[in-house]
């Protein structure tokens, strides 16, 4: 281990209620954090694993509002789901809990009161968002108005999700009221403000200097705020959701839900462990560990601990803060509101037994360093090609191969051979490895040195082919399979902080017991002799229609938000009267329709025009069928001149709307006219 802490308090970061939880959060906090508790755990460390729900802010009212149903039953919901759903990918809190709990209100209500008592803050007044109709303060989600930018009418006050500008309430044009469409004014309120500027010079010293070994991301963001100089922070809002502010008058005053929700992180230690929980906060022979994405850096680095130095009392700053990047998903910056994630929920169902290849993928492809995507080709590919090719592969092999010759029992060594030796030599070395980027938080490559292990064991069989050994010299035979048995049980134990199922599933296989990190690279896990048990594959290849589903659904999200967010296109530049007139439009009545051969957009029309017949060209073919057209009447242009087309003249324009999806609609009269009306 990097640093001799006694004890490892692992926080993870607290998920909003306004949500399940999806791929992007897992891979960024939730599988990182769990691995090294588990690894921890394995290295006989005293570790609390500690999460829960971030159940107030003003997203929750919102989502509320527009459901016409409580903050409370919101949050009732989704932390309901997200709970479950971490206990079904194996994530192992000690304690998963949530801000709504009287623990968590007593704690940061208390939290608040010590700071107040002791001239900690600073109080000041300022002009906020009010809607009179309402007679409330609006937060800046519930000011709309036009972009100063570009000029969408739908930006909210504290950002336009047309052109993604940050904004404030007061840059908008025309800002109304969410809540009643009134306008917005502005009334004086006041609120308590955290002057973190106090703090900057201890801030520095103890990151700057103190925490060099940070991951760059983290310690470039948190210079960056420092070099710009720390300001004074809103601690409170105008808002009925939240934890009350505790001072004679402040009704209708809570916290800001970023005061409240780092204090969640010691409200769930004291309700697991009521009676030592100060030890895991307090003693310097803990340390805290934050696992967060990196949106959250500045909250966990300077304010959280601004305010834990400006409590005192003895509480540890964080001891390491290792934030990931960004995950998106098919090239998309995952979201919520938009229904562009991958869902835990909706995975564990669509994936039973799965969930270690979940856990492998998202630490395979983590966003250590740099944003990185998730693609469903590449999932089918890491499991096909590396969980079941590689690592299922070998274990399978060794196992299957000890049930024919030596029935399923193992075997019992003679002397060892140099590729023996070389073999656990080689096991020393890839353990050494995957320590030490475990400890220094490199989960990607620990990962990747892992399963060198497999490598090593598949290269080892083909080298040894103890198959065809088995013909002539079964005591090399038995050799080769126990040290083959030996390398599976030093698997169970390296895969099990990444995958804790698969792992489970090998130690039952193996009858293993002990599972202590020390023991990978010994000669003796599994001893001659025991029984192990019938071979199970630990993972099943995954067809390609299952992927094809997994796709096809996204791409109907797709086609739904495009709906969703279709707007009519701004009013085209004026044109005169006597232009306008010069188009013949007129009423036909189609005589002949059918597809254009290689043009799958196009179908040929013949239309009685009232004169004659004519062929006109349309590239509707996706949205109708020829046969359903003959009959109907149509609006044409007449008078365009003739145009070729896959080789057919087309004589005139067919009408049509365009619809939100794209799709075209044919234009009719509202009743049957005679074939050459025209359109006036
Ligand atoms: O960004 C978020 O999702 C926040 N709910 C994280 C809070 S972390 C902590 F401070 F509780
Ligand atoms: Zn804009």
């Amino acid at each position: 281990m990097e640093k001799n802490f006694k004890r490892t308090l692992i926080t993870t970061a607290l998920p909003y209620a306004n949500g399940p939880v999806h791929i992007g959060h897992l891979a960024g906090v939730y599988v990182p954090a769990d691995i090294y508790a588990r690894y921890l755990r394995a290295n006989g460390k005293e570790v609390l694993l500690v999460g829960g729900s971030d159940e107030h802010g003003v997203p929750i009212t919102i989502k509320a509002r527009k459901e016409g149903v409580t903050p409370q039953d919101i949050v009732d919901r989704y932390h309901t789901i997200i709970k479950k759903s971490m206990e079904g990918l194996g994530i192992s809190f000690d304690v998963y809990s949530r801000t709504t709990s009287d623990i968590h209100s007593h704690t940061a209500s208390e939290f608040f009161s010590r700071l107040y008592a002791n001239g900690k803050f600073i109080e000041k007044t300022s002009l906020q968002p009010y809607d009179e109709q309402a007679g409330e303060f609006l937060a800046d989600r519930y000011v709309v108005g036009t972009c100063p930018h570009c000029g969408s009418d739908r930006a909210y006050g504290d950002q336009c999700e047309a052109c993604g500008t940050s904004l404030n309430a007061t840059d908008l044009i025309n800002p109304h009221s969410a809540l009643t469409s009134a306008p917005v004014t502005l009334k004086e309120t006041s609120h308590w403000f955290l002057p973190l500027n106090d703090y900057q010079e201890a801030l520095s010293k103890w990151i700057l200097e103190g925490h060099k070994e940070w991951k760059t991301n983290v310690y470039g963001q948190c210079k960056s705020w420092l070099d710009m100089g720390l300001q004074p922070r809103a601690v409170s809002r105008d808002l009925n959701w939240g934890v009350p502010v505790p001072v004679e008058g402040a009704e209708g005053k809570v916290l800001y839900v970023w005061f409240d929700a780092p204090i969640g992180y010691i409200s769930n230690t004291k309700e697991i462990l009521p009676d030592t929980w100060q030890q895991w906060w307090k003693s310097p022979e803990s340390r805290v560990v934050n696992f967060i994405g990196k949106d959250n850096i500045v909250f966990h680095c300077i304010v959280f601990p601004a305010m834990l130095m400006a409590y005192g009392d003895g509480y540890q700053l964080p001891d390491n803060v290792p934030a990931n990047e960004f995950l998106n998903l098919e090239g998309d910056k995952i979201s919520t509101s938009r229904n562009w994630a991958v869902w835990l929920h909706e995975y564990l169902e669509d994936f039973p037994g799965k969930q270690d290849v979940l856990r492998y993928v998202l630490t395979a492809n983590a966003p250590e360093t740099k944003d990185n995507d998730f693609t469903w080709s590449d999932f089918q590919a890491r499991n096909n090609n590396e969980l079941v090719a590689i690592l299922g592969n070998f274990v399978n092999r060794a196992m299957v191969l000890t049930h024919k010759y030596f029935q399923g029992a193992v075997p019992t060594p003679a002397t060892l051979q140099p590729i023996d030796e070389t073999l656990f030599a080689e096991i020393l070395d890839i353990k050494q490895r995957v320590s030490e980027k475990l400890d220094t938080f490199h989960f990607r490559d620990a990962l990747k040195d892992a399963m060198d292990m497999a490598r090593a064991g598949n290269k080892y069989l083909q080298e040894t082919e103890p198959w065809k050994l088995a013909k002539t010299d079964m005591e090399r035979t038995a050799t080769v399979l126990y040290c083959a048995l030996q390398l599976c049980a030093d698997m169970a134990v390296a895969f099990e902080p990444f995958m804790p199922f698969m792992a489970q599933k090998l130690r039952l296989m193996l009858g293993m017991e002990s599972m202590a990190w020390d023991a990978i690279g010994g000669r003796e896990l599994v001893p001659a002799g025991s029984k192990i048990n019938e071979s199970e594959l630990l993972f099943e290849k995954i067809a390609d229609e299952t992927i094809a589903a997994q796709l096809q659904r996204l791409a109907d999200i797709k086609e739904q938000n495009k709906i969703a967010s279709w707007k009519a296109e701004p009013q085209a530049a004026d044109v005169d009267f006597d232009t306008f007139m010069k188009a013949d439009l007129r009423v036909g009545t189609v005589l002949e329709c059918s597809r254009v051969p290689k043009a799958d957009k196009l179908l040929k029309f013949l239309i009685d025009d009232g004169l004659e017949k004519r062929t006109i060209v349309s590239g509707i073919a996706k949205y109708y069928a020829p046969e359903e057209l003959v009959g109907k009447q149509v609006v044409f242009i007449a008078n365009l001149p003739p145009r070729k087309l896959k080789g057919i003249v087309s004589q005139g324009m067919i009408l049509s709307a365009e619809n939100a999806d794209g799709s075209l609609v044919v234009i009719s009269p509202s009743a049957a006219v005679v074939p050459g009306a025209q359109v006036k």
